[in-house]
């Protein structure tokens, strides 16, 4: 495995130059701001906003109440199934998003030299759970009547949150250890939010369902304790000191 980090003409420190960063120094205390105002001001025009914004998104309601068994709508009744509904969505494009995330580490781990610590055909395997859990959900949603095609305002935010992790993944600078650290936020957030959806669905009633997200969450306990050993042992190896 090639080095993840190697040192270079990084001009970014001040240690580059201690002459200019002398100069620099004493440039900023002589120098006001180009404008006028502070952090207070920001925030208070960001409560300005707030108080004018709408909502970032709405739960549609469900398409077609037919089909959908009347034991369902029973256990559902008295409760905000829309609340239920937004996180089902959230889950659902996070683990689509999951087997987008997983196949661009496939791609870097094959083109990556002499990877000897992630094995593929391991990685093949969580991209193709990920996306199991995907229909895991998908179904779900189903059997409540709710759409799986519409995007729910906490998918909308997940995937605002996730864009980072996705240009981690995709530039081609970055190594292995880079894109494991990357897929180890993302399976952190996605097994927290695994254990949180089963108990609003347990709370809503939805015991078959909690246990069919149950068998996931194991998966998914399995692809963080991977991810993490995986990468805290290209961390020590590029450390040259034992794991
Ligand atoms: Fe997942
Ligand atoms: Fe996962």
């Amino acid at each position: 495995m090639g080095k993840s980090t190697i040192s270079g003409k990084n001009r970014t420190g001040i240690d580059m130059s201690p002459i200019d960063a002398k100069e620099m120094m004493a440039l900023v205390r002589v120098s006001p701001p180009s404008s006028a105002g502070n952090e207070q001001a920001i925030a208070e025009r960001r409560s300005q906003y707030f108080a004018e914004a709408g909502v970032i998104g709405s739960v549609p309601p469900p398409g077609t109440l037919k089909g959908i068994a009347s034991t369902a709508m029973e256990k559902l009744t008295g409760k905000n199934p829309e609340a239920f509904i937004d996180k089902l969505g959230c889950r659902l494009a996070f683990e689509r998003a999951g087997v987008r995330l997983y196949d661009a580490l496939i791609a870097k781990c094959s083109a990556a030299p002499a990877n000897s610590i992630v094995p593929l055909d391991r990685l093949q395997d969580f991209r193709n759970e990920e996306l199991e859990h995907f229909k895991l959900v998908e179904n779900a949603m189903r059997s409540i009547g709710a759409d799986p095609t519409a995007q729910t305002p906490s998918a909308d935010v997940d995937g605002m949150a996730s864009i980072g992790l996705v240009q981690v993944l995709t530039d081609p600078r970055t190594s292995v250890a880079h894109c494991l650290e990357a897929i180890l936020i993302a399976e952190l957030a996605d097994n927290d939010a695994w254990q949180l959806l089963i108990a609003l669905t347990e709370k809503m009633g939805m015991s078959d369902m909690a246990r069919d997200f149950q068998n996931a969450l194991r998966e998914e306990d399995e692809h963080l304790a991977y991810i993490r050993q995986w990468f805290r042992q290209m961390v020590m190896e590029d450390a040259a000191v034992a794991s």
